[in-house]
């Protein structure tokens, strides 16, 4: 079978990874490198021997050797780059938040509906860490017994250099939010996909510390109720001196478990056999070699993600995040936002 050709649209901070993971997909061949900022594509593809690069995403979309693309640009830029790859024939993976606003994640959806034979897929790498493949499983168990609490929280640092990095971010019309979307995004994630959904989501946020840098949030908290019953809290800020602090955790009426930086942080249960047999589980549900290139905290997902979409795209079955499971975070997220505002 001939080699899944693919294109990586935007080639700032997390295109060079997506570029990694297919250099490393002995399935695919990476045919076009492409960023408004010509320079970046053409370093890009230098760098992955990659023959042809543009600054115009047309170019690609018209491209007979593109079969998919991996869209990698900022938040506002998502739908429209979605919606112009399935026009013209492509499957599309899209980067996290899949959009920054309700009106541009419906148009996505509307787009996939109408090419139902594309396949479409969100970036959620932690979805493919082995820890959190394996508490999935041994929450769809009920192993915690009746779910009371779950909650996610993400402390980082992003300073204003960072934020002044790119004029998308910090921005409403542009990031669509700060912490909540573009950071704690992956733990609210992992809190829906492994207790939700929600019913009930009621948010505050606030610019606490970046004021005259951002426009948008640096600092949230947010009240879950879940449709199972449970509880929970989500809490972020994106300014505080800890450089990536991230903890989820589930607490039922036979025992706890709290994950902190992917890693089991803390198990206790009733049932002290179970207890040990939890621990050992996660425990030795270790991620894979990061890969060379992006930052420790991004996991080593990514890989694992991209190969399950190619695959997908290849036997064209649904990838192991479809496009309406990516939507439903976004959606949580968007709400928690408006949440707050009205
Ligand atoms: N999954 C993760 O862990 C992770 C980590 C970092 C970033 N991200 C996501 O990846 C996306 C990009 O973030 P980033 O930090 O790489 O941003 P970035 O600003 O560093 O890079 C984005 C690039 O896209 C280019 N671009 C913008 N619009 C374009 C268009 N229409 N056509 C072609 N190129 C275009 C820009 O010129 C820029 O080089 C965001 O959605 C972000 O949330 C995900």
């Amino acid at each position: 079978m001939q080699k899944t050709r693919v294109a990586v649209i935007g080639c700032g901070v997390i295109g060079p990874l997506h570029a990694e993971c297919y250099k490393n997909n002995e399935d695919v061949e990476i045919t076009w490198m492409c960023d408004l900022i010509p320079e970046r594509a053409q370093a890009l593809a230098e760098k992955y021997e990659v023959h042809k690069w543009t600054s115009d995403p047309a170019e690609v979309f018209s491209a007979r050797d593109v079969d998919s693309v991996s869209i990698c640009t900022d938040h506002g830029s998502h739908s429209q780059l979605f919606a112009s790859a399935l026009e013209h024939g492509k499957d599309a993976i899209c980067e996290k938040p899949l959009a920054h606003n309700v009106k541009s994640l419906d148009a996505m959806l509307a787009a996939a509906k109408r090419f139902p034979e594309r396949v479409c897929g969100g970036v959620f790498q932690h979805r493919f860490d082995p820890i959190y493949v394996e508490l999935r499983g041994l929450l769809a168990s009920d192993i915690l017994g009746c779910l009371l609490n779950a909650s996610a929280s993400l402390r980082c640092l992003r300073t204003g250099a960072y934020y002044k990095s790119a004029q998308w971010r910090g921005t409403w019309e542009h990031e669509g939010g700060s912490v909540l979307i573009n950071q704690a995004i992956h733990y609210i994630d992992q809190l829906l996909w492994q207790a939700g959904p929600a019913e009930k989501i009621t948010a505050a946020i606030r610019n606490v510390a970046h004021k005259g840098i951002i426009e948008t949030e640096d600092s949230a908290a947010a009240i879950v109720e879940f449709e199972n019953g449970a509880v929970g809290t989500i809490e972020a800020t994106s300014a505080s001196n800890i450089n990536w602090l991230s903890r989820l955790s589930f607490f039922g009426t036979e025992g706890g478990i709290e994950i902190t930086n992917d890693k089991l942080s803390f198990v206790e249960m009733k049932d002290k056999s179970l207890e040990l047999s939890i621990r050992e589980r996660l425990e030795a549900a270790v991620a894979p070699k990061p890969a060379a290139v992006g930052k420790k905290y991004y996991g080593t997902g990514h890989g694992a993600q991209l190969a399950d979409f190619i695959e997908a795209v290849r036997t064209r079955r649904e990838p192991g995040v479809t496009l309406e499971s990516a939507a439903e975070t976004a959606r949580a997220i968007l709400a928690i936002y408006e949440s707050a505002r009205s």
